[in-house]
């Protein structure tokens, strides 16, 4: 506590000090102003300071602008400052103000012209440090459209308004013997144009379209196509007609007073098949043309192009198919086909037409819709032989083999007893080799062998 005593102490004493000889440290410090005296204290006691404000600044009214230091303190003074401002503005003639004005030193006020004029001078001004507006306000005058003209000589115009000012209206009148193509009022508009552009001219229809069809011809009467003049629409022979009226008159607005054209004939041909009927077949007629089962077909003459209306009639094919195994497997690939199944016994495990599985072998099957295509898929061959065939083969094997045992075993025996049997053996085995149907000299042989051993 004693420290903090001993540090306020000075300033205390300072204070006391100025009372004692009246003098102030510092000048008061007042917004935006300034004074007359030194910029740093101490100021002796009885000086007189006056304030001022800043350049931009205005004083306050009622405060007053000098400070005496007496005893030590100022008195006498009290000034405020504000920022200066400048006079109220209206906006000049056919203008107006754009956003928020600024009225104060250093801000600005923008204007702008109404639609159809413009401005001189600058749109942007700002409120200086002297409180007058810099640079001077703009002033904003009617545009002017540039003098209307067109190409052609023959335009008479009469004005409303002031001349070629913003607003104003020309009234356009042709010279006889043009006529006038747009509108006959144009207004001057803000963005300095007129708001259309007349002209006069003589009308030219151009070529009638039929000049470009086949099988008419036109005839220029007068030699051009002008407000007026007159072509003639002739069909070729045997071509048809369409209009009320094969003379065209070209109108004041430039187009042709009515259509006619010229529908073409056709030359009479079946497309392949062959055609007996007349040669030239008008328009919108039907000719007939034979189909392969001797009915006929039509075609149709339409502006030049023959077309088909009706056509021969479809003719389907039959397929039968004779189904063998009994797990043959159908792929039927066109939807619209028909089965006709026709044995009694055979069973359709698959109900739906493309895929059938036909069980019974003997199946016959009568295919009517001629894209179908069939796939038959045999999954397993039948044995190429029936089971007794091989019954037999084995059977006699057995046969053969069992004669050749027996006869070898009797040969045998006929051997162990020839010394006390030979002559009844030797009869014997004649007898059993001849069984063998074995050829005499062979026989013989066979006997020589034996007597040997
Ligand atoms: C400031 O101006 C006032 C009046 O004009 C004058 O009385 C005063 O002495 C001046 N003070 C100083 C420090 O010059
Ligand atoms: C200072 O002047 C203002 C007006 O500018 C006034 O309202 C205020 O009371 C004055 N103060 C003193 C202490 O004179
Ligand atoms: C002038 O103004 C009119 C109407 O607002 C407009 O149709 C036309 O295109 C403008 N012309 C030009 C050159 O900007
Ligand atoms: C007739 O056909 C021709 C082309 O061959 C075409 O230029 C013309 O416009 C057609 N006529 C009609 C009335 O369709
Ligand atoms: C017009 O049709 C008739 C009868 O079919 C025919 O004799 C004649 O040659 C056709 N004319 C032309 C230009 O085709
Ligand atoms: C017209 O129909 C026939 C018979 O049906 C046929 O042969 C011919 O291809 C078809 N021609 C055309 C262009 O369709």
């Amino acid at each position: 506590m004693k420290k903090e005593m001993l540090l306020i102490l000075p300033l205390y004493v300072l204070q006391f000090v100025d009372m004692v000889t009246g003098d102030c440290d510092t000048a008061p410090a007042v917004r935006e102003a300034f004074h007359n005296g030194s910029i740093t204290g101490p100021y002796s006691e009885g000086v007189v300071l006056r304030y001022m404000c800043k350049q931009a600044y205005d004083l306050i009214p009622g405060g007053s602008i000098y400070y005496k230091c007496s005893n030590g303190i100022w008195t006498g003074g009290n000034i405020s400052c504000s920022l200066g401002r400048c006079t109220d503005i209206e906006s000049p003639q056919n203008s107006y103000i754009v956003g928020q004005a600024g009225y104060y030193v250093g801000e600005t006020t923008t204007f702008s012209c109404l639609e159809g004029y413009e401005m001189n001078g600058n749109g942007l001004i700002m409120c200086m440090s002297d409180r007058t507006w810099s640079p001077e306000p703009p002033t904003c005058v009617k545009v002017r459209c540039p003098e209307f003209s067109t190409p052609d000589a023959q335009i008479f115009q009469e004005f409303t308004g002031v001349q070629n000012e913003f607003g104003s209206k020309n009234k356009i009148t042709c010279e006889s013997g043009t006529f006038l193509q747009g509108p006959q009022y144009i207004t001057c508009l803000a963005n300095k144009t007129w708001s259309g552009s007349p002209s006069c001219t003589i009308p030219n229809c151009g070529n009638p379209p039929a000049s470009y069809e086949p099988c008419t011809d036109v005839f220029y009467t007068d030699g051009h196509t002008n407000f007026g003049s007159q072509v003639e629409v002739i069909c070729h022979e045997n071509a048809t007609s369409i209009g009320t009226s094969q003379f065209l008159i070209c109108s004041v607005t430039g187009t042709w007073s009515n259509e006619y054209h010229c529908l073409c004939s056709c030359i009479g041909d079946c497309g392949g098949s062959v055609y007996t009927g007349p040669r030239n077949v008008k328009h919108d007629t039907q000719i007939d043309c034979p189909c392969p089962d001797g009915s006929h077909f039509k075609r149709k003459c339409s502006n030049g192009s023959l077309t088909n209306v009706s056509s021969c009639p479809v003719t389907y094919s039959t397929t039968t198919l004779q189904v063998q195994s009994p797990t043959t497997t159908l792929h039927v690939t066109h939807p619209k086909t028909t089965l006709h199944v026709t044995h009694p016994k055979t069973t359709l495990l698959v109900p739906h037409p493309t895929t059938l599985l036909v069980t019974h072998p003997t199946t016959t099957l009568l295919v009517t819709h001629p894209k179908t295509t069939l796939l038959v898929i045999h999954p397993t061959m039948p044995p190429a032989y029936p089971h007794y065939v091989l019954i037999a083969v084995v059977v006699s094997c057995v046969v053969v083999f069992t004669i050749i045992a027996l006869f070898f075993f009797y040969f045998r025996s006929c051997k162990n007893r020839r010394a006390q049997l030979r002559i009844r053996c030797k009869v014997c085995c004649q007898d059993k080799i001849s069984n063998t149907s074995i050829t005499p000299e062979k026989k013989e042989t066979t006997l020589i062998s034996l007597d040997y051993q």
